[in-house]
């Protein structure tokens, strides 16, 4: 066939398969759809430029549910904090349907170990972080973070982030992992960090687009795989007692538990991190919060300065005034989004969401609602008032661990941690920020 004609076709075939895609009918009770331009790609430029921005003006534009196509996959956007806790209790939506997939490309659990070991995994942890089982971790953690904020020397200046990541990377794995197992690295966290950074695109895209990204993934398992060699050599553990890990590790069975220690690993540090960070940033940025926050942690320790101080999980309940801007940071600056699969239709307002979607709700734009929060892009911890702190419970519409009975495991484990490492550095420290809190934080975000 002649060149030129083959062209044409080509094109008119393209052109067929676009305008199809662009103008397929619409289940009238379905919520809109961005389609994008390009075939299965659909918006997912567009969204993965900006995706705070794309939803917020997606909302604006196509009402408070929408559907986004982005490769391959239909993500439907629910931002109405009630529809959000009703599509969370829901029994026709799953969490395990929704997060297989990117399991098994983001850690390589093939389908048959996720299917042995997923629910017996994240029951270990609901039982292991559960808020009674604390004590058991904080004497360590407060050692540990001690022994890595001593490494800061005396004074000196450096980006907030990496100095919250350099303490935190290597205490939270000689906490869950035990010390001997702990091999954080600068190699270690290079990896980590490329792996992290690609994480989310590299749960929807196949490795093959994404050589750098795969490399420090297989470099990662390696080194969890080896761990995990390691500590069922050595059964016992230092303290007589059981790390996290060795109670993974003696409760999963076949191939995989390299992809899930480095899901633990994961799961426990991204979150926690930047909500260390942004408290920190709050604080620092807020002059009257600092110098009350001083004032309180001083009536409890004594003069701030050089000593080490032993923070118990008792103290930290003296310190209300810290957990507040914890949580208030978090409401803030919440990370992620919330994701469901929905396994029959589910009625959303007006609209039937077919079956197969993936529900997704932005804890960041539901914790900017007014009526659950006044004043919400302001920094306010007092809105967090003792009385609910002392019951363990949080705002409602408060969504940053999620909910339903996939409410974050992790949360109060997070919470001791992010809390220790405050105390402990304004303690030791005296802080002056060398940059301005931005303004609008939704660009860091985006
Ligand atoms: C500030 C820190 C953290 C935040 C903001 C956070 C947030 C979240 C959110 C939003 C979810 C999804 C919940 C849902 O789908 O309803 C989640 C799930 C989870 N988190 Fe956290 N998390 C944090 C720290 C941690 C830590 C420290 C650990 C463990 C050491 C952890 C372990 C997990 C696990 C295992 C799940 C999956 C639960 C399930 O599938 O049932 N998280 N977290």
């Amino acid at each position: 066939m002649d060149i030129a004609v083959t062209v044409v076709l080509s094109l008119v075939l393209g052109l067929i398969i676009i305008m199809y895609f662009l103008f397929q009918p619409r289940n009238p009770n379905s919520p809109p759809c961005i389609r994008g331009w390009i075939p299965w790609f659909g918006a997912a430029f567009q969204f993965g430029k900006a995706p705070l921005k794309f939803i917020e003006q997606a909302r604006i534009k196509y009402g408070p549910v929408f559907t986004v196509y982005i490769l391959g996959n239909r993500f439907t956007f629910v931002t109405e904090t009630e529809d959000v806790l009703e599509f969370l209790r829901s029994k026709e939506t799953d969490l395990d349907e929704a997060v297989h997939q990117a399991l098994q490309r983001t850690v390589s659990i093939s389908k048959e170990s996720f299917q042995q070991n997923n629910s017996t995994f994240f029951k270990l942890i609901v039982q292991q972080l559960s808020s009674s089982n604390l004590h058991r971790f904080s004497d360590n953690l407060c050692k540990q973070l001690h022994e890595h904020v001593e490494h800061l020397g005396k004074e000196g200046s450096e980006d907030l982030n990496d100095l919250v990541r350099h303490i935190m990377y290597p205490t939270v794995m000689e906490t869950l992992f035990g010390k001997r197992f702990c091999l954080t690295t600068e190699e270690f966290e290079r990896h980590f960090q490329n792996y992290d950074e690609g994480f989310e695109v590299g749960s929807q895209m196949p490795e093959l687009f994404l050589r750098n990204w795969a490399k420090s993934k297989t470099w990662l398992l390696n080194v969890f795989e080896r761990i995990s060699t390691d500590i069922k050599k050595e059964k016992s553990s230092e303290s007589g007692s059981k790390t996290l890990i060795q109670h993974v590790l003696d409760n999963l069975h076949g191939n995989g538990v390299s992809g899930y220690m480095l899901l633990l690993f994961w799961v426990s540090q991204v979150n926690t991190v930047s909500g260390a960070f942004w408290t920190l940033a709050f604080i620092l940025s807020n002059p009257s919060v600092y110098k009350n926050i001083m004032e309180d942690i001083v009536s409890v320790y004594g003069k701030a300065g050089e000593a080490r101080i032993e923070v118990f999980e008792d103290d930290l309940k003296k310190l209300p005034s810290i957990k507040k801007c914890i949580l208030e940071a978090l409401r803030l600056a919440a990370p992620g989004v919330v994701l469901r699969k929905a396994m029959k239709p589910l009625k959303v307002q007006n609209f039937v969401i077919p079956p197969g979607d993936l529900l997704m709700a932005s804890p960041y734009w539901l914790h900017r609602n007014p009526k659950y929060f006044p004043e919400p892009e302001i920094f306010k911890p007092d809105r967090w008032e003792e009385a609910t702190l002392k019951k363990n419970a949080f705002l409602d519409g408060y969504l940053v661990f999620g909910g339903g009975k996939h409410l974050c495991p992790g949360r109060w484990f997070a919470l001791m941690e992010i809390h220790m490492l405050v105390i402990i550095l304004l303690y030791k420290y005296q802080f002056t920020l060398l940059d301005p809190m931005p303004k609008q934080y939704l660009d860091l975000f985006s």
